[in-house]
Formats: structure tokens, sequence, C-alpha cells
């Protein structure tokens, strides 16, 4: 695999043997790492990680993989860096160029990390735009490969606002990897349709199939993974709560759709999630619309069929295995 100085903004540009050499280079970096073998792979060299909008995961996975392949990194928050107020993104990509090996960026449009890659000079790597968050469906994938053995011909159904960073980059990704991807959600909450053919092209090549479903019960039949994402992104205004509450309601993945599904079916959830009271947003909206939960039950988050945290850790494994291949 010859990745080198190829940046990594969606999976549409990347190849299906590209997404699964990427997968096995994770899985044998995971074993390294569970082993205690060290494995420097970028001794010495330095990354930039720059963060318009918050994070949990996504940081502390190229904080560590950083540190595992032998590199520094550099956090740049929202605040703090000039980067959006006194110089635009093509002046900042150029000096960060001339100091990093590698960029990493989490904000808004999609034009941001095509920018940033276009004019840096290094490779730029997409850890989340309004439109794509290809590291997290490499962490997903790994996991359902390490679940169910393989990814083709597997039924992930996307319950929620499937128009979204997330319900777009699992559209790719099952496109990609001949998988069955069903977004289930009102037709509002499709994704767009240009996107949609794009992804029709890529199954035409790789025998997945693409459906789109506004009955949850019919949607879930035989799923192998239910997934789900907060209904409203980082970034949106605080109106869009009513509206999204009053839309996706009938699409939280409950007990009832996992019994639907079938005994083989998991739950997957990219995370943060609202499933109790125990955060300050989770608390405001019961205060507002009377639900102890949102995108997902309490009970299914926490059941036994529920692989989140195995998708959490390996995003570690992914985002190391995307940069030790493209630096
Ligand atoms: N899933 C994910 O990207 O989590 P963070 O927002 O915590 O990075
Ligand atoms: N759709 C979510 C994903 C968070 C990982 C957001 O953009 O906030």
């Amino acid at each position: 695999m010859n990745l080198r100085g190829k940046s990594f903004l969606t999976l549409l540009d990347y190849t299906p043997e590209q997404i699964r050499e990427l997968l096995d280079l994770a899985a044998e970096l995971k074993a390294q790492k569970k082993a205690g073998r060290p494995h420097r792979l970028h001794e010495g060299k330095h990354v930039a990680l720059l963060f318009e909008k918050d994070s949990t995961r996504t940081r502390c996975a190229f904080e560590v993989a950083a540190a595992d392949l032998g590199m520094h990194s550099t956090y740049l928050g929202p605040s703090g860096s000039q980067m959006g107020k006194k110089e635009s993104i093509a002046d900042t990509a150029r000096v960060l160029g001339r100091m990093y090996h590698g960029i990493e960026y989490r904000g808004f449009d999609q034009s941001i990390v095509e920018d940033l890659a276009r004019y840096s000079g290094v490779p730029v790597w997409n850890g989340l735009t309004n439109q794509f968050h290809p590291t997290q469906i490499l962490a997903d994938f790994l996991t359902i490969r390490e679940r169910f053995g393989s990814l083709e011909g597997k039924k992930l159904v996307y319950l929620g606002d499937a128009r979204y960073n997330m319900g777009n980059s699992l559209m790719v990704g099952c496109a990609k990897m001949g998988m069955r991807f069903v977004a289930c959600a009102p037709e509002a909450y499709f994704p767009d349709k240009a996107l949609i053919e794009a992804c029709r092209a890529v199954a035409a090549g790789t025998g997945a199939t693409l459906e789109f479903i506004t009955d949850p019960m019919e949607a879930v039949k035989g799923a192998h993974v239910l997934y789900t994402d907060v209904w409203v992104s980082m970034g949106e205004p605080e109106q869009v709560w009513k509206e999204r509450i009053e839309a996706l309601s009938p699409y939280r993945v409950t007990q009832a759709l996992m019994d639907q599904a079938g005994e083989q079916c998991r739950f997957m959830h990219c995370l943060p999630a609202f499933h109790d009271l125990n955060t300050a947003i989770g608390r405001d909206i019961y205060r507002k619309f009377g639900i102890d939960c949102m995108e997902v039950t309490d009970q299914v988050f926490e059941s036994g069929r529920s692989i989140v945290f195995d998708q959490a850790e390996n995003r570690l494994h992914t985002i190391k295995a995307v940069m030790a291949a493209t630096l």
C-alpha cells in the first residue's frame, strides 16, 4: 500500500482495497499495542491538531496515536490561534506546512479541509466536518469486522438525521465496502441526492445496496447493526431541537427495534450519546420536552448488544493507521 503523502478527507477518495488495507494496518497496530510492542514508525515527526469544534475521542485518539508513533502533537483549539479570524485558511495552511509533517482538522465546511490540503503541502486528515466524519467510519468498520468477521453483505441501518456527517459517511463507507446500507428517517432527513447518486455509482461496482426507508419496523429487519447519532450536531442552532425531537422520536433505537432486527443485531453510536439525564443538555431537554433520552434508550445503550465502547477504542487504532500510512 502506498498512501504516503495522501490526505484523508473523505472515503470517496479511497478505493475499497485502500480502505481494507487501512483496516488491516489498524488491526496490526492494535495487536502490537496490546502486546506492548513499540511501533514508533514516525519518530521525531510533528503533527498539528486543529479543532474548531469540541472533541473527546478524536482529539485523544490523535494525541495518543501520535505519541505511540513517536511523534509530537500540537493542539490548537477553537480559540487561541489566528486561524479564521486574522489569518485565512490558505495562509494558515502554508505556515503549518512549513513546521508540521501532517495536519488534522475538525470544524465546519468540507471546503476548509480541502483548502488545508491544497495549500499546506502535507497530508491533512479530516477529524469531522459538517459533511463527513471518515476516521469515525474506519473505527466503526474495524469494530464490525471484529464482531462479524467481514463487512461484505452486512446490513447497517442508520436511524436519525441521515443528511449530516455520520449518515453521509456511513453511506459512502457501506457503498465502498459492499455492504447493505439503509437510511431510516423521515424523507426530509435523507442524504443529499447528488451524494446518493455518487454512492449508487460506487455500489454498482462493489455489490453494495442502498435503501431509504421511512418505517423503522420495516427498515431494521435482519440488520447486523442499528446505528444512530445525536439529533442536533455541533454548530447547529439550539432552536432546531424542537423540530428534531418531533421528527426523529419515532426513529429512537429502542429494545423493540433491536428485537425486531433479530438476535444477531448490535447497537452502534459514534458518541457522545443522549441516553440518560447525566448530561447538562440531556437535563435541559428533559425540562423543556419531558423526554429522558433522545436517539437511543438507556436500556439499549447499556445492554450487552451495545458495542459503542469498542468503537470508541478503535478510534485510536484506526487514526493511528491513517497517520502511519499517509506520513
Ligand atoms: N465520535 C467522535 O468524533 O467523538 P468526539 O466528538 O468526542 O471526538
Ligand atoms: N453528528 C455529530 C457527530 C459527533 C461525533 C456532530 O457533528 O456533532
